[in-house]
């Protein structure tokens, strides 16, 4: 959630710059990996599903807050919770639970926008530019 910085005048900022911000090097996450980060305020994890699709998600599971990346695991397309087992694809949405009952909706997990950019050699330095994960906030 975006907090605001109230200023005279009845204007307000948000804390942060409308923009894309880096969360990791891609070198840095490997197939089933999880990546916890903190950004903006917010408890995240970035995750590389089997395929290779990377995933930014809110941290805290949806069911009982557990942190996905404290035990959680990638199994196929899916985060697992390490609590009680409910996996989430990656758009976020709750696909099974440990319990094997249908999923409710109200446990689907917010996802962040990803970009990856450079990666490319930079003429003017001579030097290569790691490729970056970055999300918009
Ligand atoms: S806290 Fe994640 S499945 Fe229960």
């Amino acid at each position: 959630m975006m907090k605001k910085i109230q200023l005279k005048h009845n204007y307000t900022l948000p804390d942060f710059s409308v923009g894309w911000y880096v969360l990791a090097t891609l070198d840095e996450i490997k197939v089933r990996q999880i990546l916890s980060r903190t950004f903006a305020g917010e408890d995240l994890v970035v995750f590389k599903t089997e395929s290779g699709r990377i995933v930014a998600m809110d941290a805290y599971c949806k069911h009982m807050g557990s942190h996905l990346g404290h035990g959680g695991k990638i199994e196929g397309e899916t985060i697992v919770c390490p609590f009680h087992g409910f996996c989430f694809d990656p758009k976020g949405k709750c696909v099974k639970t440990g319990y094997g009952s249908k999923p409710s909706p109200r446990t689907n997990m917010n996802t962040w926008p990803l970009k990856i950019t450079g990666g490319k050699k930079n003429q003017d330095s001579n030097c290569y530019c790691e490729q970056l994960i970055s999300t918009f906030y």
